[in-house]
């Protein structure tokens, strides 16, 4: 029988558990049956597992949203994809912490022949996320000047490599001196170590007190003050995930007003919203990689059963680059 890392109750990592289980007997018409050869861990991830996202199926419930495999049998009406195909996703239906699964043929990306399936795994929910931030959410352009929170993570050093490629200087924050070396051999033009700057004054400092025209702030609680302090007038604060926790409430007038803001609270899914998006933005991603201006940061494989440590070296703050899970 398959195996795979379901939850049973919500709570920290330890609620993770390896077990055994059954496959529908049958597929659905407009699905295909895939074997997993290496699965993506994301921060939200951790969300589904906590509880600070709701889950979007009943308890208990298989985590993961991203996973490359090939297919073993297809649905009948299936028309894109056939048996021996190398496929990836990194979309709902969550579930991908596992050997094999059913998977709906219309959220499926093709794995392009030059890239691995754990190069893809380890990149394409993070690339995707990074594509839609930079280049249709907000267009970051040649020589301006962004602040990206978190630049040494998974997202983080994608997006320095992909500012890089565009003549973009990005200013990264990090919670170390190495992950800020790190992140400049990436392509980030300025680091700041926020545990021990405060961040506001040293991009007051870089941009001559213009403030930046977009924050990208995936940690959330703790930098959301000096995000906010760091922009410009008519800046946009881009609030797209909260590793350390959920802002608390704001008050609006106070905190978007004096300098006109734009907030926004994006996720991928909003960003690939029919099978023309998510291929445009899948593919955008591709042609960056096969260019060679992006490349998968693989910093750590572990198998499958062990989702727990995965987890917690995440949430620890010690991983540079993605995670990923082998079955
Ligand atoms: N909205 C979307 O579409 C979307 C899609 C993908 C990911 N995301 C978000 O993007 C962010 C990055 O995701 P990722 O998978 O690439 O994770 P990651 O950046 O590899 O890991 C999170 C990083 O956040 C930083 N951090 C700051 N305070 C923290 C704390 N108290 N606890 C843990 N980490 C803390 C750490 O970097 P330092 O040590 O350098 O501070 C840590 O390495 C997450 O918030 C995720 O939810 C959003």
């Amino acid at each position: 029988m398959p195996k795979r890392i379901v939850i049973s109750k919500l709570g920290g990592p330890d609620v993770l558990k390896y077990e055994e289980y059954s496959l529908p007997k049958s597929i659905k018409k407009k699905e295909v049956r895939i074997k997993h050869t290496a699965i993506g861990l994301n921060y939200i991830d951790t969300y589904h597992r906590s509880g600070i996202y709701p889950l979007p199926a009943e308890l208990p419930v298989c985590l993961g949203m991203e996973a490359a495999g090939v297919i073993i049998e297809v649905g009948a009406d299936v028309s894109n994809f056939k048996v021996g195909d190398r496929v990836a996703y990194a979309t709902p239906p969550i579930g991908a912490y596992c050997e094999i699964r059913d998977f709906p043929e219309e959220k499926l990306i093709a794995i392009p022949d030059f890239l691995k399936d754990d190069e893809v795994a380890s990149i394409l929910l993070q690339g995707m996320t990074v594509e839609y931030l930079f280049e249709r959410l907000y267009k970051i352009k040649k020589n301006e000047i962004i602040l990206f929170h978190a630049a040494a993570g998974g997202v983080g050093l994608i997006a320095c490599q992909w500012a890089k490629s565009i003549g973009c200087k990005m200013i990264g924050t990090v919670s170390t001196n190495e992950k800020a070396k790190l992140a400049k051999n990436h392509g980030c033009e300025f680091t700041i170590n926020y545990k021990e700057k405060i961040v506001s004054e040293k991009v007051m400092e870089i941009t001559n007190n213009q403030g930046v025209p977009v924050v990208y702030d995936g940690v959330g609680k703790d930098t959301f003050d000096e995000s906010i302090k760091s922009l410009s007038t008519r800046g946009l604060m881009v609030s797209f995930g909260q590793s350390s926790g959920m802002v608390e409430k704001i008050d609006m007038h106070k905190t978007f007003n004096p300098k006109s803001l734009f907030y926004t609270r994006p996720s991928l899914m909003g960003y690939t919203l029919n099978r023309e998006e998510l291929l445009n933005c899948a593919n955008n991603l591709f042609e960056k990689m096969k260019n060679r201006e992006v490349k998968s940061n693989i910093y750590k494989k572990l198998k499958l059963e062990e989702a727990q440590e995965a987890h917690e070296i995440l949430q620890s703050r010690k991983s540079v680059g993605s995670i990923i899970l082998e079955p």
